[in-house]
């Protein structure tokens, strides 16, 4: 199976590090789209573009047979799209997981970091609206506008990303929330320090598993063995800080420069 997975950059290899868990026999050919990044703060219009440039470039350059959008923010902005324009491939998103988080809570608080985008999007104000409906919580949503920038420049542990997370969970921690989700992939990236602001009093839910288990189970469907070696192959549209993808990735195979606007 030729899986092709994109975030605006670092992020979706957390989701990457989650399908080395459970997907073998495969080669993944992942994109940062860190020429664009954050995608978190722009256009929905902007967003969904990305998201077909490089899909565009993963069906020409690799004729992959599944679609990992490794990104929230793209799901929300561009996933019908891609669905409706490529119908024969398995296209998987990112989406927050408020479900598991609304199953687990015991104090019936949880909350949410994502992106500005994210959290505007529809697809995000109908999935709370529909699970909220389910059972009664209180959720307490915070938009973290430069934590991607962050990150990505490889300031997890400065001062700078501590005073920004203390802020936003603030008011999570005075409100007794017990579970908080990661509706960012980036954010896993960031989960010590978040851990370490709620006195480690929450749990974090972040979905990669349950993207590869799912990609498992559709690609089985197609006669996908499951034996065998895992490649993964990264690529690039900008700059990219290779220390922290070695510390999210045990091995993968090379990193490609790449140009997805003019292919
Ligand atoms: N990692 C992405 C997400 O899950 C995108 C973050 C960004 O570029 O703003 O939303």
């Amino acid at each position: 199976m030729k899986i092709g997975v994109f975030d605006s950059g670092l992020g979706g290899l957390t989701v990457v590090q989650a399908m080395t868990q459970v997907i073998k026999g495969a080669q993944i050919f992942y994109v940062a789209d860190t020429k664009n990044a954050p995608y978190g703060e722009k256009t929905p219009e902007q967003i969904l573009q990305y998201s077909l440039n490089i899909t565009k470039y993963l069906i020409d350059t690799y004729k992959i047979d599944a679609l990992i959008l490794a990104c929230n923010t793209a799901t929300s902005s561009a996933i019908k799209h891609l669905r409706e324009t490529y119908p024969s491939l398995i296209i998987i998103g990112t989406e927050p997981g408020i479900k598991p988080a609304i199953e687990q809570t015991d104090t019936g608080k949880i909350g949410v970091l994502a992106t500005p985008a994210t959290l505007q999007g529809d697809k995000y104000q109908k999935l709370t609206q529909v699970l909220s409906s389910q059972k009664s919580v209180d959720i307490y949503e915070q938009a973290c506008p430069g934590l991607v920038e962050q990150i990505e420049k490889g300031e997890m542990n400065s001062e700078e990303t501590k005073a920004l997370l203390e802020k936003w969970l603030k008011p999570m921690r005075e409100n007794n929330v017990d579970t908080i989700v990661l509706g960012c992939t980036h954010y896993p990236l960031v989960s010590q320090s978040i851990e370490h602001i709620m006195d480690c009093n929450v749990s974090l839910i972040h979905t990669g598993e349950a993207i590869s288990k799912h990609l498992l189970t559709l690609g089985s469907q197609k006669g996908h063995l499951n034996e065998g070696d895992l490649e993964v192959h990264i690529h690039t549209t900008g700059e990219i800080q290779i220390e922290i993808i070695d510390s999210i990735i045990e091995t993968y195979v090379n990193i490609h420069p790449i140009d997805v606007e003019n292919n």
